[in-house]
């Protein structure tokens, strides 16, 4: 079985105050839930205040970002070890704003989650089509590409640090989700992949989230689909009801 994962990706929202407040109303509102894995992925200032409040609780923290570097002159960057040391277990990689407003191409992710996996961090590989790609029926060949290249050289006894997230750009923050049988169809190629690749034990153990606009009113739905692990929640994260109301999908 599965664990499902539900993550918060906040990108770039919330002060340092803000991001206490938010976590210490979650924390009551999903205190003793232990069948399902929690994770937000606040920015990085305010990962050390999170690790403080989080630490003795379910809530586990995330990166949005790292470089693959150990230390030295890259002005800006921040490295794995840094966010292990604030309490990160899971680093977010290659999600679409990255790609596109950044310019990160799947050599440079590759790289990202062979340095997160040297240091004992999980990888959060964003992958997903953009409508146009949709539109040309490029969507699985896309994904199953991201997918192989994200993963070039991690070897399958590494594949436990790391977890799949499907987001279809066209569906992030436009309220456009995909519908529950969209994700599952896209989720059975990236596990088909993942068989391909890997062999079968690791292809099904590896937990596909899916991203774009999950809401409280559309969580169940594509929970109940076979291969879809959970989700990597933008917009309805921010605030802690809405967020826990997803973690506690039925
Ligand atoms: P929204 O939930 O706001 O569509 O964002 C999804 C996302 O990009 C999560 O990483």
């Amino acid at each position: 079985m599965r664990r499902p994962i539900i993550a918060g990706n906040w990108k770039m929202n919330k002060t340092v105050e803000e991001a206490l407040l938010f976590f210490n109303e979650l924390k009551d509102l999903v205190g003793g839930v232990d069948d399902r894995e929690i994770i937000v992925a606040p920015p990085f200032i305010s990962l050390f205040s999170a690790f403080n409040v989080t630490k003795n609780s379910n809530i586990h923290l995330a990166a949005q970002n790292i470089y693959w570097e150990k230390k030295g002159a890259f002005t800006g960057e921040i490295a794995p070890a840094m966010i292990k040391d604030v309490g990160c277990g899971y680093v977010i990689i290659g999600h679409s704003e990255r790609r596109q407003f950044f310019f990160e191409n799947d050599e440079m992710v590759n790289k990202k989650i062979k340095s997160a996996l040297e240091e004992g961090i999980t990888s959060i590989l964003c992958v997903g089509e953009s409508l146009a790609d949709r539109e040309k029926k490029l969507t699985l060949s896309v994904v199953g590409t991201q997918i192989s290249s994200g993963l070039k050289e991690v070897l399958a006894e590494d594949m436990e640090g790391i977890v799949v997230a499907y987001e279809p750009i066209w569906a992030i923050g436009t309220g456009m989700t995909a519908s529950a049988e969209q994700a599952e169809e896209v989720h059975l190629h990236i596990r088909e992949t993942l068989n391909q690749l890997y062999k079968k034990e690791v292809a099904d153990s590896v937990r596909i989230l899916y991203g774009g606009s999950v809401k409280p009113d559309n969580i169940n739905e594509l929970m109940a689909k076979p291969n879809i692990d959970g989700a990597l929640v933008g917009g309805a994260g921010l605030d802690a009801k809405s967020f826990a109301k997803i973690v506690l999908f039925k």
